[in-house]
């Protein structure tokens, strides 16, 4: 009998385990270093997203190399693939800073890279990261 209960409740508390913040508006624990990082990089984002929109062409993310080094909720979100995920979004992130032309793709391929390690990493904000896309003709 005590097995029975015991069993599914044990997987409950692992599915729940948070390898990222779901909604740290509601949360008492301290917020991780990363998570206010990440908010600060989806605000950049943002801001550098409308000037695109308005036809900037002299836009340029700030390289947020704290990423690597920011503590997480969780910190088995620090493994090799983390890293590898990291590299690759401040690449993309030079690649709009020396681009002539261009400038709406190359912000988009940022933007696949948060949802390239979010996708691995923390599905949960991909919501609102989808929404810095810029629409294709702008
Ligand atoms: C290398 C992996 C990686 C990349 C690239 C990345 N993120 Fe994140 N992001 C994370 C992880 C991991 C968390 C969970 C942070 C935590 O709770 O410690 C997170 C959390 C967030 C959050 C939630 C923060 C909160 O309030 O708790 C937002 C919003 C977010 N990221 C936006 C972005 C945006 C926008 C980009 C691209 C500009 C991006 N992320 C790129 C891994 C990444």
């Amino acid at each position: 009998m005590h097995r029975i209960v015991i069993i599914p409740f044990l997987f409950l508390f692992a599915l729940t385990q948070p390898s990222c913040n779901p909604d740290s508006a509601v949360t008492d624990q301290k917020d991780a270093e990363l998570a206010l990082l990440m908010r600060k990089m989806f605000d950049e984002t943002l801001e550098v997203k409308k000037s695109i929109v308005q036809g900037d062409t002299t836009v340029e993310i700030p390289r947020f190399e704290d990423i690597h080094t920011a503590i997480p909720t969780d910190p088995d979100v620090h493994e090799e693939g983390f890293y590898a995920f990291a590299d690759a979004y401040l690449w993309a992130v030079d690649a709009l800073d020396v681009a002539d032309t261009a400038h709406a793709e190359h912000f988009n391929a940022v933007v696949d890279q948060c949802m390239h390690c979010h996708t691995e990493y923390c599905p949960g904000p991909k919501v609102r990261i989808k929404k810095l896309y810029i629409p294709e003709g702008r």
